[in-house]
This record gives structure tokens, C-alpha cells and sequence, in this order.
């Protein structure tokens, strides 16, 4: 019997666990689970919307850390959760993904001498003003086994001379979220789009620091928004860090024309996903499900750690500027809506499985 302790704390770490909560589920005698909160994420549609969504257990132990700096943040998930793992000794300590709580749980377990799993490992953006970079490089070099989302990731861990046998590609385990829910969520879509009145519409998602703390990157964005609201219907619903900044710029009464609505569960905002015409986001996890959909998608960024979304996706960069966006998007638009979505290697429903495979091992 294995015990293994499974971290979360922000948004995009529940659609990457839980598919593989579910799967060590169905080995009740090789595994014990226990799941961890940091509380990174607190409010409920950041949070507990998701555990009701994605049918997963409530955690067994929830930090409640809150939000802070950077350095406090990660310090008290560190305090809070030494004894928790010195409390459960695991066998293993899974962390998703590049937030604070992941970099902070994997180097308290390290420390104590309890292997580390990281699961979308190896994904670099190459570029260190981006804090989740810094969490990225550093878990992956902590961790003693990385499942790797796409091919890059495998050669940027090899690059770093990361041992070829702690690498091991199983594909995208949000992808597997995805898949399971897309029935779920398109049965949704008939009272979304009454509700909001959509035929033709752009999604929107923004979060990242370098686009929304520097209030002139803002104000660039936002005018692009308002700007493409003319010609067509504009849905944004605003993450808790956004919200802020926005309210500190003096956007009047143009805003009106933006459907602006609160952080959205994962069902809503996956059937709004499917039948957008365009996608505009800051977001890794979107850029990811927009290529398994085939939906147009512009990510307002000069990079990405996910260059796959690129080269085989639908995915595009382009600079936060109001007049690129407004462009790109008009292009976007004039070449039609979804295409057929090309599939990725591994991204297929069953990366939980291969996961859990490789640790029963
Ligand atoms: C975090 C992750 C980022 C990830 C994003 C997903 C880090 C460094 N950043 O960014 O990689 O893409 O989550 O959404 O780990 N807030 C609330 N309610 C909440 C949570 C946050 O109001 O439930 C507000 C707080 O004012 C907080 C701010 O949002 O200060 C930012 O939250 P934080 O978790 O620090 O970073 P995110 O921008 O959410
Ligand atoms: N998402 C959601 N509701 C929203 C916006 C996003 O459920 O209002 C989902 C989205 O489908 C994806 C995940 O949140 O599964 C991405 O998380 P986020 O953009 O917060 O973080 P990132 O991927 O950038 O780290």
C-alpha cells in the first residue's frame, strides 16, 4: 500500500488532480489517498465550485493559507504543511503545475526526504520575470518523477540534465478532465446561450501579472476589448486578481458593452469554450483546451510555455497592445470559427491512467 498525498491550491491544480484522484481510486488496496488544500484559492468560485464540478473528495486537510506576497505566501504553505507531512508520512507528495503552492509543497517534502511527483513538468516559458517560471524550474529539479504534458517538456528536463528515468511523458491530465466533462458542460450550453443571448462571441480570460498589474498594459487591453465589443459580443468572466485592477482604471461607462461576469465554474465556462468564435486569454490551461477543441485562440503574451498549442494547436501570441489585439482578433474572426481540432500525442482521456500506472510501479 502506497500513501499518497495530493496537493492543491489554485484554480487550474483541480482539473489536473482530479482525474487522478479518480483513477488511484479504482486501487483501494495499492493506494491510500489524502487529499491536501493549501488555500491558495479560497473564494468558492475559485475553489470549492470545483470539488462539486469534478466530483472530487473534500480535502482531508485545508492550510487556509490565503493570499500574500509572493515570499508569504509560499512561507506559510511551507509552515503549514512541514507537519502535515511529518503527521501522514507519504510515500509520495504529487504537486500540479507551477503555482506558489506547488513549489512550496515540493520543497518542504523534499527536505523531509519524501519523493516528490510533478505532474506538467518541464514546461519553460524561458522567461524569469514570469513568477510560475520560477516554480517551474524549481520543482522540477526537487521532484524524483515528472510527468511531462508534451514533447518539449521532455527535452527542456533532458536540456537541464534531469535523469532520462525520472522523465515520463503521459500527456495532458486536464485534457482528461476535459474530455470527461464535455458532455456535461455541453449540456449547459442551451441555457448559457439564453442567458447571455450569444450566437457569435469572443471568450475572454485574464490574469497574468504582465498584463494586468501594470495598469498602461491595462488600459491597452481593455480598449482592444471594447473595441472588438463593437463588432461583436465580448464575454469576460473576471478573475479576483483582474477584478482589482480594474476597478482602478477609469474606463467610464465604456465597459457597458463587455459582458463582464464573475470567476465561472468549470462546466459554464468549458461549454462557452467549445462554441466560442474566438478565445482571448492570458491563461496556460486555456491555451491547452482551446487546441483540443479546435478553437480559435490568441494568447496575449510574447511567450508560452506551451509551444505545442503553437506549432499543432490553434494557439497564437500576440502583444498586449490595443491595437495588435484588435487586429489579430479581426483576422481571427474573418477566417471562421472552430476547426477541426487536431489531436495531440497522449492528450486522450488517459493520462490519469498512465500516471497512476507508473506509480504503482
Ligand atoms: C495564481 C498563480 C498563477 C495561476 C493562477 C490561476 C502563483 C504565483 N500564481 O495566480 O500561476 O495561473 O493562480 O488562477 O501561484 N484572490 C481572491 N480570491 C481568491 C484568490 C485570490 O480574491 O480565491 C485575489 C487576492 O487579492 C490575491 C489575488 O487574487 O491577492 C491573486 O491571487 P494569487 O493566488 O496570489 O495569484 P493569482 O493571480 O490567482
Ligand atoms: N476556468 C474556469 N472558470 C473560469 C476561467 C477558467 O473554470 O472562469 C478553467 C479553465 O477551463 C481551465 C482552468 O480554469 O481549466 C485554467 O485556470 P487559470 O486560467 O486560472 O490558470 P492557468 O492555467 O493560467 O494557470
Amino acid at each position: 500500500m502506497k500513501r499518497i498525498l495530493h496537493i492543491v491550491g489554485a484554480r487550474p491544480n483541480f482539473m489536473k488532480m482530479a482525474p487522478i484522484i479518480h483513477e488511484m481510486a479504482r486501487y483501494p488496496n495499492e493506494f491510500e489517498q489524502i487529499l491536501v488544500h493549501t488555500g491558495q484559492h479560497y473564494d468558492a468560485n475559485m475553489s470549492q465550485v470545483f470539488f462539486e464540478e469534478l466530483e472530487m473528495p473534500w480535502p482531508d486537510v485545508n492550510l487556509e493559507v490565503g493570499s500574500g506576497s509572493h515570499a508569504q505566501q509560499t512561507a506559510l504553505i511551507m509552515q503549514r504543511f512541514e507537519p502535515v507531512v511529518l503527521d501522514y508520512k507519504p510515500d509520495w507528495v504529487l504537486v500540479p503545475g507551477d503555482v506558489n503552492s506547488t513549489v512550496a509543497c515540493a520543497l518542504v517534502a523534499s527536505k523531509l526526504g519524501v519523493k516528490v511527483a510533478h505532474v506538467e513538468a518541464g514546461l519553460r516559458s524561458f522567461d524569469r520575470t514570469m513568477p510560475e517560471e520560477i516554480n517551474r524550474v524549481v520543482t522540477d529539479h526537487l521532484a524524483d518523477l515528472l510527468f511531462t504534458t508534451e514533447p518539449s517538456g521532455n527535452d527542456n528536463l533532458r536540456n537541464e540534465g534531469i535523469p532520462p528515468e525520472k522523465i515520463c511523458f503521459v500527456g495532458n491530465t486536464m485534457i482528461d478532465t476535459l474530455v470527461r466533462l464535455l458532455p456535461k458542460a455541453e449540456a449547459r450550453w442551451p441555457g448559457l446561450q439564453e442567458r447571455f443571448g450569444l450566437e457569435r462571441y469572443v471568450l475572454v480570460t485574464l490574469h497574468r501579472p504582465s498584463n494586468v498589474d501594470d495598469l498602461a498594459t491595462l488600459n491597452e487591453i481593455m480598449t482592444a476589448l471594447i473595441e472588438i465589443g463593437r463588432q461583436i459580443p465580448v464575454i469576460f468572466p473576471v478573475h479576483p486578481r483582474t477584478r482589482q485592477r480594474i476597478a482602478s482604471l477609469d474606463l467610464g461607462q465604456s465597459t457597458e458593452r463587455l459582458i463582464l461576469v464573475e470567476p465561472m465554474g468549470y462546466l459554464d465556462f468549458l461549454a462557452l469554450e467549445a462554441h466560442a468564435s474566438l478565445v482571448l486569454t492570458d491563461s496556460g490551461g486555456v491555451q491547452e483546451e482551446t487546441t483540443y477543441l479546435g478553437v480559435p485562440c490568441l494568447t496575449a503574451r510574447s511567450n508560452t510555455e506551451r509551444p505545442v498549442t503553437i506549432r499543432q494547436g490553434t494557439n497564437r501570441l500576440v502583444a498586449s497592445r490595443a491595437a495588435d489585439l484588435v487586429k489579430a482578433a479581426q483576422e481571427a474572426l474573418a477566417m471562421g470559427g472552430a476547426t477541426a481540432a487536431v489531436k495531440l500525442e497522449l492528450w486522450d482521456g488517459y493520462a490519469a491512467a498512465r500516471v497512476t500506472a507508473r506509480l504503482l510501479q
